[in-house]
Formats: structure tokens, C-alpha cells, sequence
């Protein structure tokens, strides 16, 4: 490559850069030298003029360059094939699996790149514009990967403006049904290319496998549910009964169409607010042996901490409260912004407000195909627990 555009970092070097985080913000630039368009591969120098790295720009994002590489290597087709092979390799035992992620943007070196397969099937999501520019080179060697069907790109959300990206929900290559169906631990699943993500969500693998050994013979809360992941997990392993609850009429419907693939016959589905559902089944005492809440993020960035805290502390609170004594709490928190630590001391205070004791069973976190680097503080989001919770009077 020659004629790359140089870009040179401010004298006090950040020492997150230093330690190989791959974002360099606008505020950390000192100059850029030559030409570039945004999207294209520019070099990142230190102020001495020492090589960093090699990434894509933009400069209309606050995160203006992305690093690829540490190395003043090409970035063709030969680069992302080798890129693929690793986070591959990095994958372990579950690429053995029906559906797993393929690739996890910046931890796996290719930031903005968010592939997922489900059985012979990929759904894809290019996030940033210096991304989408190596598109073309992706999807040559997925195919030559994989081999799929049919690839499905989901790029949406409100970053794109930014990025200077246009929304994007189709088949890219082949093609395939709108319902993509997959296996989970011998249940049957359907991603929808309509819905949420790349339609699917894999991150819970770990903690939903431990949760199924609680499940027989309960009367379970999956609470924002999406398409059942969690309830049809129970539903396997014996629970006595699931009531589905999510907001989205869409999820719900796929999710009743995956309990009648799955012939379970237990359950019942509830298009409503979580929020309102959780308090009116206080009002209405109605108590449960076992309650899943995996909410959206509640807070993008840190402004919205106190929101969130609030959020977790009333859904996690209400549970307590319908919850029988010795009942298990399943909970999660996907809020990047949010620490184990500040979860685990809100679930404390909603305990003490709920004059309940908490027991913990297991403390989970993000599937392995979801690798997490400590340099890379953003990669780590998924808090996951399972609690009992005793009520006082009961000891
Ligand atoms: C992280 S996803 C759940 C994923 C699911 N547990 C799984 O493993 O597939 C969060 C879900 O919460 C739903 N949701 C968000 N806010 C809600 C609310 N206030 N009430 C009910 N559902 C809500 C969304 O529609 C989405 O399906």
C-alpha cells in the first residue's frame, strides 16, 4: 500500500492506545498528513514518529481511526482470511456448534464486523463505514469459509447516520427463509432476519445450559424474552409451566411458532411491558418458582447510569417480591456502562428493599464465542447470575 495517509497522535499518548485498544479518538490526534477519503486505511503514528498501527478512518465518528493491525502489513483479502482462521481458532469447542459467533468486531481484529452462523447460514453486520468498505473481501472469504446457503447483512441502528451508512436488511448472497432455523442443545430455534440483531442471541449459551438444572418441575417467568431463548430451554428440561413476556409482538409470535416446532405445550405468552407486568403480578401476588430477566441495555453510555441502575434495581426488585421463598432469581445485565460489581450491589439493595435474602448459585458471563480482552473494556458487557432468594421469615 503506498500513498496511506498519516495520522499523528497528540505528544501524551493515551495508555490505553499504548496497550493495544484499537480506537483512537478525535481529541487524541495531532495531524493528518496526505490524503485520504473517510473509510480508507491510514497509518497511526506517535508523536516521535514511531509506527502504531495500521486502521480505517472517519473522521464524522468520535472514534476516528480504528486499528486493525500493529503490523505495516496489506489489508486485502490474505489479511481478513487470516483474521477469520484465528477468531476461529479462538472459538474452541463451539464451532462444533449449530449456531455460534463467528466474529466479535474489535476482539477478533476486525472492528465493526459482527458475523454470526446459524446452521448453514450466516447473518452479518457491518457497523462502522471502514468496515463495510472491505465488504466486497468479507463475503469473498466467508464463501470460501463456509460455503453457505445464503448470507444476510442486518446493518441498522442509529450509529449508521454517523458512520455515513445507510440502513441495510437483506440477502447479500444466495438467499434463504425469513425465519432461519437453527439447533440450540437439541431445541429448535428460528433466527428472524426481521428481527432483532442478527436475529438471534447466542451470548447467554453458557448460562442458560447451567440454568436448565433448576428447571424441573417450576412454574417459570421468562421476562423479556425475545423469541424464548431462555423458556424454551426450560421448557426442555422440565419446568412445570413458562409464561413468555416481551414487548415485541413480533418476538413473541416466532417464540409461540418455536414452542409448537418443539411440540411444548406448558406455556403461555404475554405481549406487555415487563415493567407493568412484574408490578401487577404484585398486586395480583402471583409467585413464581423460578424468574429469567435479561432486559435490553439499559444505558449507552455513562450519562445513563442512574437510569439504569433504577431499571435494574424495579425489575430485579418486583421479581424478588413474586418470587416463592427459595425461589431462583436468573438475571442479567447487558449494560456495557455497568460494572459486575454495581450490578451485583444493586441486586443487593433490591434484596434489602424486598426484604428477601439473596444466595448466590452461579455467577456466569458472556459465551466463549463472545471473547472478552481486558484492553478492550467494551468487548466485556454480559453480567449473568442465578440467585435464591429466602425470605427472612422462612430461616
Ligand atoms: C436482550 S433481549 C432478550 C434476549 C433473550 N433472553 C434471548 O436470550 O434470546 C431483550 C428483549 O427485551 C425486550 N424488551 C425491551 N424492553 C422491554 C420492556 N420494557 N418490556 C418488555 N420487553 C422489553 C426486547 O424486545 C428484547 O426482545
Amino acid at each position: 500500500m503506498s500513498n496511506i495517509a498519516k495520522v499523528t497522535l497528540k505528544r501524551d499518548i493515551k495508555r490505553r492506545v499504548l496497550l493495544g485498544h484499537p480506537w483512537i479518538y478525535d481529541n487524541e490526534i495531532e495531524r493528518i498528513d496526505g490524503d485520504y477519503i473517510n473509510g480508507s486505511i491510514v497509518d497511526v503514528y506517535t508523536f516521535a514518529g514511531q509506527f502504531l498501527g495500521r486502521g480505517y478512518i472517519n473522521t464524522n465518528s468520535k472514534i476516528t481511526v480504528r486499528i486493525l493491525t500493529r503490523k505495516p502489513v496489506d489489508i486485502n483479502r490474505e489479511f481478513i482470511k487470516n483474521r477469520f482462521d484465528e477468531a476461529l481458532r479462538n472459538r474452541f469447542n463451539t464451532v462444533c456448534e449449530n449456531a455460534y459467533r463467528v466474529v466479535f468486531s474489535e476482539v477478533d481484529g476486525l472492528p465493526g464486523l459482527i458475523v454470526d452462523k446459524f446452521d448453514k447460514y450466516l447473518s452479518v453486520q457491518f457497523n462502522t463505514l471502514g468496515i463495510n468498505m472491505l465488504k466486497h473481501q468479507i463475503i469473498d472469504v466467508l464463501i470460501e469459509i463456509f460455503n453457505p446457503a445464503g448470507i444476510f447483512e442486518h446493518t441498522e441502528g442509529s450509529v449508521l447516520e454517523k458512520e455515513g451508512l445507510e440502513e441495510k436488511v437483506e440477502w447479500i448472497y444466495g438467499t434463504g427463509p425469513e425465519l432461519i432455523p437453527f439447533e440450540v442443545d437439541g431445541i429448535k430455534f428460528l433466527a428472524d432476519t426481521k428481527g432483532q440483531k442478527t436475529g438471534a442471541f447466542l451470548d447467554q449459551r453458557e448460562n442458560v445450559r447451567k440454568l436448565m438444572e433448576f428447571a424441573k418441575d417450576k412454574i417459570c417467568l421468562d421476562c423479556f424474552s425475545y423469541t424464548g431463548n431462555f423458556g424454551m430451554h426450560l421448557l426442555k428440561s422440565g419446568a412445570k409451566h413458562v409464561t413468555f413476556v416481551d414487548y415485541s409482538e413480533r418476538a413473541i409470535e416466532i417464540a409461540k411458532e418455536i414452542a409448537n416446532l418443539n411440540l411444548f405445550k406448558d406455556c403461555d405468552f404475554v405481549v406487555v411491558n415487563a415493567f407493568d407486568y412484574l408490578k401487577s403480578n404484585y398486586e395480583n401476588s402471583k409467585l413464581f418458582d423460578l424468574i429469567v430477566l435479561d432486559p435490553p441495555s439499559f444505558a449507552k453510555s455513562s450519562s445513563n447510569r442512574d437510569a439504569a441502575f433504577k431499571g435494574y434495581k424495579e425489575i430485579n426488585y418486583r421479581s424478588m417480591r413474586i418470587l416463592k421463598s427459595n425461589g431462583i432469581l436468573a438475571t442479567a445485565s447487558c449494560t456495557q456502562v455497568i460494572s459486575q460489581n454495581e450490578f451485583e450491589n444493586t441486586l443487593v439493595e433490591a434484596g434489602i428493599d424486598a426484604k428477601v435474602l439473596l444466595k448466590l448459585l452461579y455467577r456466569g458471563g458472556q459465551s466463549i464465542d463472545y471473547p472478552q480482552m481486558y484492553n478492550i473494556l467494551e468487548s466485556m458487557y454480559l453480567k449473568f447470575l442465578i440467585i435464591q432468594i429466602v425470605y427472612v421469615n422462612t430461616i
